[in-house]
């Protein structure tokens, strides 16, 4: 059987392109020929199209992807779900992520890629056994990072937990983009050694090797790669779908896509790509290639943070500084992968160590709680003379951290009565208050009653 292809131009491809802004009519603009073309699955959902849906669009992310489930019948439909965060940035309790898997699966989603930024194993638990309860497939992504303690080894033992856990499938989530062709090759041919999950590869072309990483992955037989359709792909975004499908033709590799069918959906998202970048959005600058981050291994996203942070405190000459400060904060603390929340973390702790001068002078108030153990366990120890230094004799906790947290969804259910008319309406309110706040009380206004008209 041939490599089979996720579709990412629906998520990951606006959102690493022009900050998941697309609206809900345009990522429905080419939903019935890319349900026509034969991938393995479409992702659709995940933290920030739920956020700019509701943040930048006034848009309901929950119709979305009804209406996409509704016009797509052949393909499956994928999210990305922050383990015990789901969509936000705080541990949940445990029923509101069952809730929320729940309600995700019944309004149409069919897989739930699932990661947690520590790869801390309890972090997942619950998301996973929510997903096999509610009959969705459930997919384990492992965050993908260079250090010492980050290993082919390290990679296969974890693999082993999530087989073990009741995971259907296994995804490396290389979030930077910094896997290197030869490392994948190793990585997926001892992952296929170690286990029988299906192993899928997600990666970003931010630093120009992502074609070659793919290939090598595919020969070391990788069942599954994500890929965006050609107007929303490379440069920040994933390896372009039509060309490895063209790439493995007549092979025992091929995808076997219908290329009418691509073209088809591409010549839709041409549109859309034009319209940003008409608009600005869409930075040509992002198109192209950043050999930096395989230097310093920082994902784009947190590279365009950091310089923007610098510019705020009119420090931009400091950029350098800041970059080598990155790794001395990331072995402090233990080697966290720089993705969500962790990259924004640890790219302001090292921007707080360079512009005081002194190492954790100052310290945010999510390293101090990463510090108590309130974000799961570190991959490698923690510097304790850091540690002392910021939260002298605190207690430090080494059980799962939503065990601490006691369920809550009736309770927000009751907060938000006056508002909220489903269930799907106290999640978004649960995720993201204050925007999702914003956006219902809106709603409302709008739906004042017109005066009925009277017959004459
Ligand atoms: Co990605």
């Amino acid at each position: 059987m041939g490599v089979k292809i996720v579709e990412t131009c629906l998520r990951d491809g606006h959102q690493s392109l022009f900050a998941t802004r697309m609206n809900t009519d345009e990522v429905l603009s080419a939903l019935p020929e890319l349900d026509k073309v034969g991938y393995h699955a479409i992702e659709i959902w995940g933290g920030a199209t739920f956020d700019a849906c509701l943040r930048f669009l006034n848009e309901d992310p929950w119709e979305r992807l009804r209406k996409a489930r509704k016009i797509c019948k052949h393909t499956k439909l994928q999210m990305l779900f922050r383990g015990q965060n789901i969509l936000g940035y705080r541990h949940y309790a445990d029923d509101v992520v069952d809730k929320f898997v729940e309600k995700s699966i019944k309004n149409g989603i069919d897989i739930i890629r699932v990661f947690d930024a520590l790869n801390d194993i309890r972090n997942l638990e619950r998301a996973v056994k929510a997903t096999k309860k509610y009959g969705g497939e459930c997919q384990i992504a492992l965050s993908y990072t260079t250090s010492p303690v980050h290993t082919v080894k390290y990679y296969v033992d974890l693999a082993k937990k999530v087989e073990k856990l009741g995971a259907d499938s296994l995804c490396i989530k290389d979030m930077a983009g910094v896997l290197l062709p030869t490392t994948a090759y190793e990585l997926i041919s001892e992952l296929k050694k170690a286990v029988k999950l299906p192993i899928e590869l997600h990666s970003h072309c931010t630093g120009g090797l992502m074609e070659m990483t793919y290939q090598k992955a595919i020969e070391a037989g990788v069942d599954i790669i994500d890929c965006a359709l050609s107007p929303l792909a490379s440069g920040t975004s994933q390896p372009c779908t039509e060309a490895f499908n063209f790439a493995y033709q007549g092979t025992k590799y091929d995808p076997k896509l219908n290329v009418e069918m691509l073209n088809a959906a591409a010549k839709k998202m041409q549109v859309v790509r034009q319209k940003y970048i008409a608009n600005g959005l869409l930075n040509p600058k992002v198109l192209g290639f950043n050999p930096n981050i395989l230097i310093y291994q920082v994902p784009g996203g947190m590279l365009s943070n950091l310089i923007s942070q610098l510019k705020q405190q009119g420090k931009e000459d400091k950029l350098d500084e800041v970059l080598k400060e990155v790794p001395h904060v990331r072995k402090d603390l233990g080697y966290p992968p720089l993705v969500t929340p962790l990259s924004q973390m640890v790219g302001t702790q090292a921007v707080m160590n360079v512009i005081t001068g002194e190492r954790y002078k100052m310290v945010p108030k999510e390293i101090n709680a990463y510090l108590h153990g309130q974000y799961g366990q570190a991959p490698a120890p923690v510097n304790e003379e850091i540690r002392k230094k910021i939260i002298g004799n605190d207690k430090v906790i080494t059980y799962r951290p939503a065990d601490d947290l006691k369920p809550e969804f009736e309770k927000l259910k009751k907060q938000y009565k006056h508002i909220a008319k489903t269930d799907e309406d106290v999640l978004s309110l649960a995720l993201f208050p204050e925007v999702a706040m914003k956006f219902f009380e809106q709603r409302k206004a709008d739906k004042k009653p017109t005066r009925i008209k009277l017959k004459a």
